[in-house]
């Protein structure tokens, strides 16, 4: 590339979105390293996302997001993924909003839902009616999420790098 990124693309969205392919698509065109908020929790934890709900609960699991939210914010320009849970936490929208830019995949919740379902690693989801929940995760997130920079579209009809090339394109 002949250009420089000059600030981290914070990928947000719902479980199921597409934002770690779509990440990773935009990160090896752009040239710059790919990095995943729940991928740093993990590794510096030794345990998956669905063991540290488990046994150290959400709260601890959030004060982890944020804090790899804001090492990798004051680190070099890269593209990272967050969980979907990310955003909403009003500290965390403001460090996205002062250095990087945050990238709302916005796929709607059927798509999401045929992602998710047959998935069971997704810890919130472990519910008696997984659907509901997700709905009702989506209708609280979707007004939240619209605070992103840019919006991208997600459907099963654009490709994973079309969608990267968009982003692209608008950063
Ligand atoms: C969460 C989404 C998950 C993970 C955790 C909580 C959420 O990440 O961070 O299970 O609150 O929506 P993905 O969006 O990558 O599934």
């Amino acid at each position: 590339m002949g250009w420089t990124l000059k600030k981290t693309i914070v990928m947000v969205g719902m479980m199921g979105a597409g934002k770690t392919a779509v990440g990773r698509a935009l990160a090896e065109e752009l040239g710059v390293p790919f990095l995943d908020t729940d991928h740093e929790i993990e590794t510096a934890a030794s345990m998956t996302i669905a063991e540290i709900f488990d046994r150290d609960g959400e709260p601890f699991f959030r004060a982890r997001e944020t804090e790899v939210i804001q090492r990798l914010l004051d680190g070099r320009p890269c593209v990272l993924s967050t969980g979907g849970g990310a955003y909403l936490a009003d500290r965390n929208r403001s460090l996205i909003s002062q250095k990087g830019v945050a990238v709302w995949l916005n796929a709607d919740l059927e798509l999401l839902w045929s992602r998710v379902k047959h998935r069971n690693t997704r810890p919130l989801l472990k519910t008696p009616d997984p659907k509901g929940t997700l709905t009702a995760f989506y209708e609280k997130r979707v007004p939240i999420y619209q605070q992103a920079d840019l919006e991208v579209p997600a459907s099963p009809d654009i490709s994973v790098q079309d969608m990267a090339a968009r982003v692209a394109q608008a950063v």
